[in-house]
């Protein structure tokens, strides 16, 4: 929920100005409040504010901060408000040591407690702030310098909930010191200077070489080395080279990163579908072993998630088959065994809500395939079986490309199940497999290229709107939920879903003259009834909108039409959806919203 830099160099440079460039590729982390601190010859400065990285930075010059060593953050409240207080980085009594953090500290206030008792002085609301007093507190304990990593991890030791920790101290110049649990935490390597930082583009101009840190593990960052242990053992993981580019993870001339990521769909689609035979064989083998299968995920990603659990539905009738948003998981864990495959869907394979989850099944002797875009992220780490999306790093907070390629990778597990349980012959199986990898990006450059200009233009017809619904049939429904989820959290037009048929028993209540209702309504097995709820919504003058394909009854229905090119079940979910984004992207831009940054959301969930 928050954005975290840190750098260590040798080389004489200021770092508050690479400090201040990465927080601003981390600001869709969060940006209600922002601070930075450096160490210069053996003194502590921070500056910091409410507000965004901008206004702050031009009120308070970040990059004026002299020293080779410094942290950043970048916040997205959960515990106090937005305020300079509460912004980070914080800092002890002493002025010496200095934090920023990411996640919650559970046990905070009990905490707290005691360093007031022993006299420290708080200048902030956060849980945060506990950390730095009670480093204080373990320093008084122990003698010098050795003794500041293992003060480092007593604190943490005490502490319990999530948390992505950076932490600096005046007397030891040149080090940072790291710790996380369920929060990210990333280290950039290069020769001469080292990173952390909440997300691979905080750095990725730098370098390219990436170590993830686990849970549980402890590091030290100097400018010559990265030190790592966990539970007192030396671990020395190799760095990884991401593809991804600094290009890659800026805006490439579009105005927002949520329209170039639209666009990019077809390569991340692309991609994704490039996806080595033998892992999806593996996958297919845990679907086919499994009693039962459980889609576990929450919101775009849910969406995700459904269009598997129609797939298989199709495919697999005889498997029991549910899904679960993650937030509800305990009302269902009774259903789990060690017979059950949970397929866990997350772009960022960090949210809390599925990471819970998934931690409690594995416990329960459940087998796990995940899906996500994060190499290496606390969920697939946490899977027999992790399966990842190429769609590269998403930055807008809310999700398209990455929905859609978690949407054909489920498409492509689906095929791989259909062949290995003989409902299709091998020729069959890869006529589809080439139709699957070859048509797939095509029809989504087809649909954006088709349909952008109309998708601007019902934007105005309907920017003014206060509500609007979303309908479908089967297969076709997670189609309509997410197209009511991108407009509700981007434009704040209160848009709902419904399976089609359901408008009669209540919702149609709501319907008057020009009230939006989109319908999914391909030529398929529910062509005919959508139609009738075309007329229905009609009946009331109600300013239908219909995503559908040449020849269907339904234009005739409609007010205005998309017009999608024919394709199979397995690639609609796709085909069907794009619209929907940008109608979502260009009604948010027409209402004078920033598309990037919807209020209240932030990119990655880490907190229950
Ligand atoms: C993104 O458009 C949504 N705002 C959000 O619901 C998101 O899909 C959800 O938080 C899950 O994120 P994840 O895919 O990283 O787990």
């Amino acid at each position: 929920m928050c954005g975290i830099i840190a750098i260590t160099t040798s080389s004489k440079i200021n770092v508050s100005k690479m400090i201040t460039d990465g927080l601003k590729k981390l600001e869709y982390r969060g940006y209600d409040s922002v601070g930075i601190a450096t160490i210069n010859n053996g003194k502590i400065q921070v500056l910091k504010d409410a507000g965004s990285i901008d206004t702050v930075n031009k009120r308070m010059s970040f990059e004026d901060l002299e020293g080779t060593i410094g942290i950043g953050h970048t916040r997205w409240a959960t515990h106090g408000p937005p305020s300079k207080e509460n912004a980070h980085p914080h800092s002890d009594c002493t002025g010496n040591i200095i934090v920023v953090h990411n996640g919650i500290i559970e046990n905070y206030l009990h905490l707290k407690e005691a360093l007031l008792n022993k006299g420290h002085q708080f200048s902030s609301e956060t849980d945060s702030e506990v950390i730095v007093h009670l480093m204080e507190e373990e320093l008084l304990k122990t003698g010098r310098k050795q003794s500041i990593l293992e003060a480092f991890k007593q604190t943490i030791a005490q502490l319990e909930g999530t948390y992505a920790i950076t932490l600096i101290h005046s007397t030891d110049p040149d080090t940072i010191f790291l710790a996380r649990k369920d929060s990210p935490l990333v280290i950039g390597v290069r020769e001469d200077i080292k990173f952390a930082a909440s997300d691979i583009p905080a750095f990725l101009e730098y370098t390219k070489k990436v170590i993830v840190l686990r849970n549980g593990e402890i590091a030290t960052l100097t400018p010559k080395a990265v030190y790592i242990e966990k539970n007192g053992f030396r671990i020395q993981p190799k760095p990884v080279v991401v593809s991804w580019t600094a290009e890659s993870a800026q805006k490439s001339g579009y105005p927002h990163f949520m329209l170039k990521e639209i666009h990019e769909q077809p390569i991340a689609l692309k991609n994704t579908l490039n996806i080595n035979p033998d892992i999806m064989e593996k996958a297919s083998n845990k679907v086919l072993k499994a009693g039962k299968i459980i889609f576990l995920a929450c919101g775009t990603s849910y969406h995700a998630g459904l269009t598997g659990y129609h797939q298989f539905l199709r495919i697999l009738q005889k498997k029991p088959l549910y899904k679960i948003i993650a937030s509800e998981y305990e009302t269902y864990s009774s259903l789990v065994d060690e017979d059950t495959l949970i397929i866990a869907v997350s772009q960022s394979g960090e949210t809390l809500d599925v990471m819970k989850a998934v931690t409690h099944v594995r416990k329960l002797g459940a087998s796990i395939v995940s899906l996500a875009n994060v190499v290496d992220s606390s969920i697939p780490r946490l899977s027999q079986i992790p399966l990842y999306t190429k769609a590269g790093p998403e930055i807008g907070v809310a999700a398209t490309k990455t929905h859609t390629a978690q949407v054909a990778l489920l498409a492509r597990l689906a095929l791989q199940v259909e062949h290995d349980i003989g409902q299709i012959n091998r020729t069959e199986f890869k006529e589809q497999l080439h139709s699957l990898i070859m048509d797939t990006p095509q029809i989504a450059r087809t649909v954006i290229n088709q349909n952008e200009f109309k998708a601007k233009r019902l934007a105005s017809i309907i920017d003014n709107q206060q509500h609007a619904y979303f309908l479908a049939r089967g297969l076709n429904y997670p189609i309509a939920q997410e197209g009511a989820l991108k407009l509700k959290e981007i434009s704040y037009i209160h848009a709902e879903a419904f399976p089609a048929g359901e408008s009669k028993h209540g919702p149609i209540a709501l319907v008057e003259p020009q009230f939006p209702v989109i319908m999914i309504a391909p030529n398929d097995r529910t062509a005919k009834k959508i139609q009738g709820n075309a007329e229905e919504m009609r009946a009331r003058r109600a300013y239908v909108v219909s995503v559908t394909e040449k020849n269907h009854e339904i234009i005739k229905r409609s007010d205005y039409t998309f017009l999608i090119p024919k394709s199979s079940p397995l690639i609609r979910p796709i085909s069907y959806v794009i619209p929907l984004q940008m109608l979502a992207y260009y009604t948010a831009v027409r209402r004078g919203f920033d598309p990037d940054k919807p209020k209240n959301l932030a990119k990655t969930v880490t907190v229950e």
